[in-house]
């Protein structure tokens, strides 16, 4: 399938995880991928993936929690291939599981900002240059933004906060023919807890929970993702779609 022939795809986070699986899986349909990630040599090593199976990218470095940075990518990305058609805005970060009275300000504020500023930041900026293309947005959430305990508290809150993104702007900017939606992974298999301490018994739990019984891996939200930023989505927008293995059906 070429469903993304030609179109521009932003995709933060595409170093690691979902978001390199999410911009491989766009490049094979013949997107031109930015590919925008604060960790440099892993958001390069994404883009020599892509080369390497012939398609077409380009890395650009981003913390997608500081407003210049975000605004800098969107405007980059449009000058360098003069349109912009998706904006998968998944790049995350956890909080280590903490409870409320254990959140320090420092966490709460970075996991605020990474998460869910993250994504106002980048829906902002990209909103006039997706009216010009009936073009769409891809938030990454979680199940963590459809009920408690699946995170810490900040994590918690900044994934409810996408959701309540993802509705409010899919209604505000429907009439300009823009789409907005939403995926909520269960557990999958990433790095994203490779610097976290008290995550011990954390993947016995998560396979426990898990009605399929078993992690996900990044590939099988990559497709979800492509699908609701595709034509086949055409009449869906607002939509937080569950890819959780069952989790939130209890
Ligand atoms: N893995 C899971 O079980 C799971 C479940 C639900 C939701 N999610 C969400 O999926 C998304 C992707 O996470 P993943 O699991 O692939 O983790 P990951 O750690 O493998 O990948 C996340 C990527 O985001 C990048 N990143 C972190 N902070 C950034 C910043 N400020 N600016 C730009 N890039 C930044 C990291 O460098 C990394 O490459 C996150 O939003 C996460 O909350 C993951």
């Amino acid at each position: 399938m070429n469903r993304f022939q030609d179109k521009v795809v932003i995709v933060t986070g595409a170093g690691s995880g979902i978001g390199r699986a999410t911009a491989l899986a766009f490049a094979r349909e013949g997107a031109k991928v930015v590919v925008a990630d604060i960790i440099d040599a892993d958001g390069r090593e994404t883009l020599a993936l892509i080369e390497a199976a012939k398609g077409n990218a380009i890395y650009t470095s981003v913390d997608v929690g500081k407003v210049e940075s975000v605004n800098a990518l969107i405007n980059g990305t449009v000058a360098a291939f003069g349109k912009l058609d998706v904006m998968v805005s998944n790049a995350g970060i956890l909080d280590s599981f903490s409870f409320c009275a254990d959140t320090t300000d420092e966490v709460w504020k970075r996991v605020i900002d990474v998460n869910l500023s993250g994504c106002f930041y980048g829906a902002r900026a990209a909103l006039p240059h997706l009216a010009k293309t009936k073009g769409s947005i891809v938030m990454t959430a979680s199940v963590a933004g459809l009920g408690a305990m699946a995170g810490g508290t900040a994590y918690t809150a900044s994934k409810y906060g996408v959701a309540g993104l993802i509705n409010q702007i899919a209604c505000e900017c429907a009439a300009q023919g823009v789409r907005v939606n939403g995926i909520a992974p269960g557990a999958i298999r990433t790095n994203i807890s490779r610097d976290l301490k008290n995550t011990e018994g954390v993947v016995e739990w998560a396979i426990k929970t898990t009605p399929l019984g078993r992690f996900g891996e990044p590939e099988e939200i990559a497709k979800p993702i492509l699908f609701l930023a595709s034509d086949d989505a055409s009449f869906i927008t607002g939509t937080l779609l569950r890819v959780d293995g069952g989790w939130r059906s209890k």
